[in-house]
């Protein structure tokens, strides 16, 4: 499972990238906004100063929610730097762009995935990826990781070659849960990959060892 950082903001995408297991970064309007990012040139600029940090996948989220407004939008995306990938909502006019960008060789991001229907649709469309947003299903009291489960058993079973990127990931067992159900990619805040650095046992074991490592120093 590859991993992907959910967020706009460049020292944690660097902090990341340094881990060396990173493989992509997902933004939204929401994230950019989260960092002080407005207005188009400025926004252009922050997904062009990404792709200068990581040279991996970079999704970059159209605003319009006409299929000729998002063409557009999206053309200008793509032309920023080879990694780009334009993200696009489900919604009708958002299958009409996802097919067009597949013909016309542009990778997409089919967003605000919550159904398994809505998912044969971004695969049928030629999405390159489509991402269930997990952590919002789960607080709606339904099973996020079921989801993602649903959506692999469909697409092994009828062949469909749009990667599953489980979003909106909230904790590190989320990681654990999405590699198990078979997410090919999880974009997560930072704080959710370092967190599976962490097992009390391991700090135990290591500052035993580190002690006893004094008694023959
Ligand atoms: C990623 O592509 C999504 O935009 C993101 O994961 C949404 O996460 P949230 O539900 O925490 O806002």
């Amino acid at each position: 499972m590859k991993f992907f950082i959910d967020t706009a903001n460049l020292a944690q995408i660097k902090e990341a990238n340094d881990l060396g297991i990173l493989d992509g970064v997902t933004t939204n309007p929401s994230l950019m906004a989260k960092e002080g990012i407005q207005g188009t040139e400025a926004i252009l600029k922050h997904y062009k100063d990404i792709c200068d940090i990581v040279k991996m996948p970079v999704s970059a989220e159209v605003i319009s929610t006409d299929f000729e407004g998002m063409v557009e939008e999206g053309k200008k995306l793509a032309a920023l730097d080879p990694n780009i990938v334009v993200k696009v909502p489900m919604i009708k006019d958002g299958i009409k762009a996802i097919k067009w960008f597949t013909d016309n060789g542009i990778k997409t991001n089919c967003t605000l995935v919550f159904s398994a229907g809505q998912a044969i649709l971004a695969a049928k469309a030629g999405a390159t990826y489509v991402s269930p947003f997990i952590g919002r299903i789960d607080d709606g009291n339904w099973d996020g990781i079921e989801l993602i489960e649903q959506i692999s058993h469909i697409y092994n079973t009828q062949g469909f070659k749009t990667l599953i990127l489980a979003a909106s990931i909230r904790t590190s067992l989320h990681i654990v849960k999405c590699a198990e159900a078979g997410a090919d990619v999880c974009t997560c805040p930072l704080s959710s990959i370092l967190g599976l650095l962490k097992h009390p046992l391991t700090d135990i074991g290591l500052a035993q060892f580190l002690e006893d490592a004094k008694k023959f120093a």
